[in-house]
């Protein structure tokens, strides 16, 4: 992708979803230095709030290039910073990107990505006129496939040994998920409501201001 997209901010019922920053490396280190949000990941464990800032710098630099699109969700209910989630590996040229995600702990059992995510496909989807979403997931990865399930992913392969950053071999699933499967769903059209039913002042994905 030849030029970077400005990260717009996105609204659910209790998140927003916006640009993260230096003011979010303590947090983002308190997510990602608990071995059970790296479990299925493609790195390793923070063990410094420097790698925190490595990751930021990371982020940047990749949203500079046009390659990754990365927000945090702030729970708008207090400002606190509950998770992360992205589209990685854009390419405008054959419309597909990937999209991942993590939870703090203790923000897990709240439908708090099951509520971030349609935005953020929604927004895929009409804003960015993607085709094709891509996700890839530890075949263990119960909580994320159910997720992604949820939304209308697909299965389409089983990608053997493919990482070994957290220092063991992991497989993949790969998950794929079309515009048009995502356009004509009652998926997208119950969670559209149940959006603009919970809270009349959140715009829906489509409607917020691009950057
Ligand atoms: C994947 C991950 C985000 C899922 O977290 P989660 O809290 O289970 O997901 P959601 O926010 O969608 O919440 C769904 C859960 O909340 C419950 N819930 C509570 N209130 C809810 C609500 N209002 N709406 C929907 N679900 C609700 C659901 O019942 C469900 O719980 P269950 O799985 O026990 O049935 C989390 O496990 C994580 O961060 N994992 C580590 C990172 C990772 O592996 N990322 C994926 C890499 S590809």
């Amino acid at each position: 992708m030849p030029n970077a997209v400005r990260l717009p901010e996105l609204t659910s019922a209790r998140l927003r979803l916006r640009p993260l920053d230096g003011t979010d490396i303590d947090a983002l280190f308190a997510i990602f230095s608990n071995p059970e949000i790296t479990r299925y990941w493609s790195s390793a464990t923070m063990t410094s709030p420097a790698d925190a800032k490595a990751l930021l710098a990371e982020i940047e630099d990749l949203q500079a290039r046009g390659e990754l699109m990365e927000w945090g969700l702030e729970r708008r209910e207090d400002g606190a910073l509950v998770g992360t989630c992205s589209l990685s590996n854009i390419d405008l040229d054959n419309r597909r990107g990937e999209i991942g995600f993590a939870l703090g702990r203790f923000a897990w059992g709240h439908g708090y990505m099951r509520e971030a995510l349609p935005v953020l496909v929604e927004y895929a989807f009409t804003t960015l006129n993607l085709h094709r979403l891509e996700a890839d997931v530890d075949p263990r990865n119960a909580s994320s496939l159910r997720l992604l399930e949820s939304l209308g992913f697909k299965i389409e392969g089983h990608l053997r040994e493919r990482w070994q950053a957290t220092g063991e071999i992991q497989d993949s699933l790969f998950l794929g998920l079309l515009a048009r499967e995502w356009l004509g769903s009652s998926i997208r059209v119950a969670d559209s409501a149940r959006l603009s039913d919970s809270a009349s002042d959140v715009p829906s994905a489509n409607t917020l201001p691009q950057g």
